[in-house]
């Protein structure tokens, strides 16, 4: 075969579907070598232009060249084609679609949109709002508000104890009516205050009961207060945080620093006092305790009984929540969960 015979030889079709067949970048690599390598038959042509006439020359020039070009750009092509058919099958190295570190913002914890919310309504009242300590001493937490020592109904109350001072004397509040004590020995009446805060109780965890939880404590003391009036401000109270509809009672109770005491509970908002899962089929809810503040009680802080008279009310606050959108259990809330959370 003369080199004219090899020019014509250089059949760029055959070479193309050479290329299309590789499977992968060793394929090409070969193939490459073989079509346009140093032993290839292109560069046997090349070597023997010189010995071509001179009118042939350009012409098998140009079509070694022509060749060359079009078999290196086709290999390019199907080389990068193999890359990243093996990239897209591996999947990308780093999963980028989870997004990157970025600043979300947060929102108030739905127990403290709730004490807001409650605050609020009883602002409206004409209620300020009183804070205490939460570790408290027995004076506050039990003996003024009518617990003697020994007293039964200290036993109610589950109490921790607080390792410091006298035995038994420094404990974790148990419940926010020591608060009352703390605005009546700093304030004379007229008094109209809440006093919403963390309490403890050292019982067994349940679905509905847990050692730490929050309550919101009322207090008013006035001249000529009536147990008429306790009634009206926790009506007030249900309709403006439950809405119309949602009725009001009080039941017979009892508790040390209240006389007559009560049981506060609310007609069930599911099913309007019919009778259903969420109120144990009796159409009521319990939310907590309320009376009028026993006169020892005010003795005990310097105001006279004799004059001045009260009601006082403490309820859960994890138990609107509860109630309102239905979270069970009461743990929920102090999980720190943020698909719980993001929810409200
Ligand atoms: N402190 C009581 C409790 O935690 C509730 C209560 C408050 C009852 C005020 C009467 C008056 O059980």
């Amino acid at each position: 075969m003369d080199d004219a015979d090899l020019a014509a030889s250089l059949d760029l079709d055959v070479a193309l579907r050479a290329i299309g067949a590789t499977a992968d970048v060793d394929d090409v690599d070969g193939l490459r070598r073989e079509l346009i390598g140093k032993k290839s038959r292109v560069a046997a042509v090349k070597v023997g232009i010189k010995n071509l006439p001179n009118d042939a020359k350009p012409v098998v020039g140009a079509a070694v060249k022509e060749f060359t070009t079009a078999v290196s750009d086709a290999l390019d092509s199907r080389r990068s084609e193999i890359e990243r058919e093996a990239l897209a099958k591996r999947g990308p190295a780093v999963d980028f679609t989870l997004g990157t570190h970025g600043r979300r913002r947060g929102h108030l914890h739905l127990i403290t949109q709730t004490q807001r919310e409650l605050e609020d309504v009883f602002v409206a009242l004409g209620y300020q709002v009183a804070e205490g300590p939460e570790v408290e001493d027995d004076w506050h937490n039990f003996e003024a508000l009518n617990f003697p020592p020994g007293h039964p109904a200290r036993a109610m109350q589950d109490t921790f104890y607080v390792q410091l001072g006298e035995p038994e004397q420094v404990v974790l509040r148990t419940h926010t009516s020591p608060v009352q004590i703390r605005v009546m020995e700093t304030q004379p009446p007229p008094i109209f205050s809440i006093m919403p805060g963390r309490v403890y109780r050292n019982e067994a965890p349940s679905p509905r009961n847990s050692s730490v939880f929050h309550q919101i404590e009322g207090l008013a003391i006035d001249r000529g207060i009536t147990f008429g009036d306790l009634a009206g401000t926790m009506q007030a109270f249900t309709t403006a945080y439950f809405g119309e509809g949602v009725r009001s009672r009080l039941l017979p109770s009892y508790f040390p620093f209240t006389e007559p005491s009560a049981e506060y509970g609310v007609s069930c908002p599911f099913c309007d006092g019919g009778g259903c899962r969420v109120c144990s089929h009796t159409g009521w809810i319990e939310l907590g305790g309320a009376g009028m503040v026993d006169p020892n009680v005010l003795v005990n802080v310097g105001i006279d009984p004799e004059e001045f008279s009260g009601f006082a009310f403490g309820f859960g606050i994890e138990r609107m929540p509860m109630i309102k959108y239905g979270v069970q259990p009461i743990k929920t809330f102090f999980d720190d969960d943020i698909r719980f959370l993001e929810q409200y």
